[in-house]
């Protein structure tokens, strides 16, 4: 059994800044409301027609992460893709980034797991790695939210927290097995499915055949839904519990991490896990301010910006953890 270790990272984010004034003029919302509730200053909208969708921002995370990671695209043995905006209902991403950067005929995987997409993502490239099948798997996390949230003030409590943008990571094989990546830790309760969801189109309940029928301006169901509260509550004890499973597996405790990840769904959020693990401001990386909520793409924007930042160090135990729609939770423990 091998480890996998992380050996390029790379993010892309669209040049168009979105403040919070900038959105109160559309919607009834302020600056005051969003800063305090989420901690977000600005986030990037995609500009319809500039070219930039889920896929083209994910393929250039990537080509700066295959850059860094010092290998040539044709080293890659497999891509896997976590997204809840897909360019197409299907085919998924994955296919699109390897005929995009031109990689030859390996597999491709698309991941359904919101905001633990990358967590899910890091998880499956690890196990792929671990038996020896592969050696170099390309993940991404990639979401273009804007074109499809309710930009109107019946949108709000969840237009104003997601923004658009795209993070990648080259995991590679580490004969070392106390480095790399030590351990993942996934779960899931469907339990709560809608209470975080978007249910149009959806072969369920309403396709696109049902929503021309109606015609129906007043129709939510193909805007994205959240019940705030009972998710904030539900992701301060995963995100804990999570990370407390995955420091245990490793005999570790939280005083041994040098910076913890968290996907950035709320500044509130973070600061409340890194009160309760008494970890101080450089001990957790946050950048939600200047991005909003990202989804799948949050963690892998917020580690390659750490890692720029050069807070990410040889040696160093790092800690990523996730918590979202389905609900779905995980971490992933790193001796970089
Ligand atoms: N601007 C101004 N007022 C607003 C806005 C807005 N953008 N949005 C809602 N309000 C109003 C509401 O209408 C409500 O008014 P009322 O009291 O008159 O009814 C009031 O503000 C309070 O609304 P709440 O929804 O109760 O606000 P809350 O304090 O819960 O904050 C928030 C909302 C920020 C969404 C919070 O609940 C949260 O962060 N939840 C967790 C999000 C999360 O972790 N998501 C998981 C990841 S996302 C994924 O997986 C895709």
């Amino acid at each position: 059994m091998y480890n996998s270790k992380i050996i390029g990272l790379g993010h892309y984010v669209p040049d168009n800044v979105v403040t919070n004034d900038d959105l109160s003029k559309v919607m009834d919302t302020n600056d005051a409301w969003i800063q305090e509730r989420t901690g977000i200053k600005e986030r990037r909208h995609v500009v319809k027609g500039d070219g930039d969708t889920t896929t083209t921002m994910g393929v250039k995370a990537a080509k700066i992460a295959i850059e860094r990671a010092g290998i040539d695209k044709d080293d890659i043995d497999f891509i896997v893709f976590a997204t809840l905006s897909p360019d197409y209902y299907f085919p998924g991403p994955g296919v699109l980034v390897q005929r995009d950067l031109g990689i030859k005929t390996v597999g491709a995987l698309d991941v359904r797991n919101q905001c633990s997409g990358f967590v899910y993502a890091i998880s499956i490239a690890d196990q792929y790695i671990k038996t020896g099948m592969y050696k170099n798997v390309l993940v991404i996390g990639s979401e273009l939210h804007s074109h499809g949230l309710d930009m109107t003030t019946r949108g709000r409590g969840v237009s104003v927290i997601f923004g658009d943008g795209a993070g990648a990571a080259v995991l590679s094989r580490e004969e070392d097995n106390t480095k790399g990546i030590l351990s993942t830790h996934l779960h899931s309760e469907g339990q709560h499915a809608e209470e975080l969801s978007l249910i149009a189109p959806g072969m369920g309940k309403r396709w696109v055949n049902d929503i021309i029928a109606d015609n129906d301006p007043n129709d939510e169901s193909y805007f994205p839904y959240m019940n705030g509260q009972f998710v904030f509550k539900n992701a301060v004890v995963r995100f804990s519990e999570v990370i407390i499973e995955g420091l245990e597996k490793n005999k570790l405790k939280s005083t041994d991490i040098n910076l913890l990840v968290p996907h950035q769904a709320n500044l509130r959020i973070s600061q409340f896990i890194q009160k309760k693990f008494q970890l101080s401001d450089d001990q957790v990386f946050n950048n939600i301010m200047k991005y909003g909520n990202t989804t799948a793409a949050s963690i892998p924007i917020a580690l390659t910006e750490a890692w720029e930042a050069g807070k990410v160090k040889s040696g160093d135990l790092v800690v990523l953890a996730a918590f979202g729609s389905g609900f779905t939770w995980g971490s992933v423990i790193i001796r970089w």
